[in-house]
């Protein structure tokens, strides 16, 4: 694969910065983008020399095939400041592995590993004011490739862009989420794309999660596509349940995304000595253990969500509310995992990546 040194990337910077015009203490996901954009295009069976530029709209053709086919793949990350200004990434091998499995599942070339991490350093480096210190503060990275070829026959393109953008964040639900099991709809299925981070497997969630939400439900847990008894994920983050004292999550499958978030959880369980499972869940065991009292938690956990209680779930008409518990995993997890990102924890595993 090419390999490419910082010097090598064209860097225009922008004029001025729209910085002064944010209100940090009141982001909504994803509105406000930073000064710069990475850039890099496929052309001639190649990856091109990639190039930062100002944030700025795109000149792509209305026939370019991302329009039509929805080949486009994206990841999800985030970038930390500590107290002393310096800048980490949370498991980006992590990312770059899964953006490039999710491209490869939808006929996207591979993207070089050095382009991606001396790209996103370069562009976070130049971008640094706008990632912010302190708990709860973070700076969303959103690397994405679309199909640019101007073509619609439905076959993969010749040409793709390959980008990233950035979004100053804090959290992406405010409150603790009510959500509804899937009896009708499914996000995934058995061969298909849920394991990548396709772009359609969201734009499929829109219709049903609106439809949820006309119901008081802000999101849905997506269960097995063939009996819908099986709690998989919940589209923008993966799903864990607390019957009794045990912690249980769904096993990856090529329906369920493999979450970076869900795993570290997984192994913070581990270190933490939570008893935990990692197997099917039915909908019938947590409808019973919300009955008999033993369901005492259930949270999401995602990049862009980090730990998100649910605070109440409907399935067949029926309503379950989890009352807030003291001592809840999920505000452990959520604390446990921040203070890594934010440098103010011994990192074991090394999960953090300094940017220099
Ligand atoms: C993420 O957590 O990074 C995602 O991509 C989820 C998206 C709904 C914001």
């Amino acid at each position: 694969m090419a390999e490419i040194h910082p010097n090598e990337i064209v860097v225009v910077k922008s004029e001025n910065t729209k910085i002064n015009s944010v209100d940090f203490s009141n982001l909504i996901f994803g509105r406000v983008f930073t000064d710069h954009m990475f850039i890099c295009d496929f052309e001639d069976g190649k990856w091109q020399p990639p190039k930062i530029m100002p944030y700025q709209a795109l000149t792509i053709e209305p026939s370019a095939r991302v329009f039509h086919y929805g080949q486009a793949v994206f990841e999800g990350m985030k970038a930390y400041k500590d107290a002393n200004g310096n800048i980490f990434l949370f498991r980006p091998d992590e990312n770059f592995k899964r953006i490039n499995k999710s491209a490869a599942r939808l006929a996207i070339p591979e993207f070089p590993e050095s382009y991606f991490f001396e790209g996103m350093k370069t562009l976070l480096k130049l971008d640094s004011d706008w990632i912010k210190p302190g708990i709860g503060n973070s700076l969303y990275i959103r690397p994405f490739v679309i199909a640019t070829e101007p073509a619609i026959s439905a076959s993969p393109a010749a040409t793709y862009r390959f980008m990233i953008i950035c979004s100053p964040a804090k959290a992406y639900y405010n409150e603790p989420v009510r959500v509804l099991f899937a009896e009708k709809y499914s996000r995934s299925a058995d061969g298909g794309v849920g394991f990548a981070k396709a772009a359609g497997n969201y734009a499929a969630q829109f219709y049903p999660t609106s439809l949820a939400q006309e119901k008081g439900f802000q999101q849905i847990i997506w269960t097995d596509a063939s009996t819908h008894e099986y709690l998989e994920e919940a589209g923008t983050m993966n799903i864990f349940f607390r019957v009794g004292d045990k912690l249980i999550t769904a096993p990856n499958n090529d329906r369920i995304l493999d979450g970076v978030t869900r795993k570290s959880v997984i192994q913070l369980a581990e270190d933490l000595g939570i008893d935990y499972e990692v197997r099917r869940v039915s909908v019938k065991e947590i409808k019973s253990a919300a009955k008999d009292g033993s369901l005492k938690e259930i949270f999401g956990a995602g990049t862009a969500a980090v730990i998100s209680p649910v605070s109440a779930f409907e399935h067949g008409g029926d309503v379950f509310e989890i009352p807030e518990i003291e001592n809840a995993y999920a505000s452990l997890f959520k604390k446990t995992l921040m203070d890594i990102q934010h440098n103010l924890s011994e990192d074991k595993h090394g999960w953090r990546h300094e940017v220099r």
